[in-house]
């Protein structure tokens, strides 16, 4: 069996950090001979070829044979079964937004019209932990025994906090997100 691949379509405006810490944990939780970055501008390549192949052409001219979108509005769910015979699974690079603004699917659903489209329940999810749970499906593990918390609080000091209003994966009873990425919110 082909090794899966997963792709990022960058749509944000510009290569935030916040994209950047994303992507890093993308390519940590995949590895990097797993993870294609496209649509990223050529003087962002640099920034991102440590984490993955990058090419500054969108997917949406790629061709692909067979790929699978995940958008949260896709009406079929992922399944260690629908996904087994395919190789390319493209995610939006997308930031959260709340409430969410459908942009996966005005943005990428609508040009790729040979892609079969799956969600991977109704919730948003940011785009690393949509990569890890695809990754869980994938490997064998249905959407339902994954477990999940809905919304995280982030301590940023003794006294302020912040929520972050998204489906976050458990992993041993820990939501999914990096380290780098609290350390970000706390600095900012
Ligand atoms: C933060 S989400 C973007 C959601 C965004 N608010 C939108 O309007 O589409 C980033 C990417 O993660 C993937 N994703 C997140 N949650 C998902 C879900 N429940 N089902 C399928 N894909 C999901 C999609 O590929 C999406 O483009």
């Amino acid at each position: 069996m082909k090794s899966k691949i997963f792709i990022i379509e960058h749509l944000e405006p510009k290569l935030w950090p916040w994209c950047i810490i994303e992507y890093k944990h993308i390519s940590r939780t995949v590895r990097k001979k797993n993870v294609w970055f496209t649509n990223i501008k050529k003087s962002d390549v640099r920034k991102l070829e440590k984490y993955g192949k990058v090419f500054t052409q969108s997917i949406k001219s790629m061709r692909l044979e067979n790929p699978y979108l995940l958008d949260p509005e896709a009406k079929q769910t992922l399944t260690p079964e629908n996904s087994r015979p395919f190789q390319y699974f493209i995610f939006g690079g997308i930031l959260g937004d709340n409430p969410p603004k459908k942009r996966t699917q005005a943005e990428l659903a609508l040009f790729l019209p040979n892609a079969k489209i799956f969600n991977i329940g109704k919730a948003q999810m940011s785009t690393d932990n949509a990569v890890y749970v695809v990754k869980q499906i994938v490997n064998g593990t249905p959407l339902e025994k994954i477990p999940f918390q809905d919304e995280i609080e982030i301590k940023l000091n003794k006294i302020e906090s912040t929520i972050l209003p998204y489906r976050y994966a458990l992993v041993n009873g820990k939501p999914f997100y990096s380290k780098e990425l609290i350390n970000y919110l706390k600095k900012n």
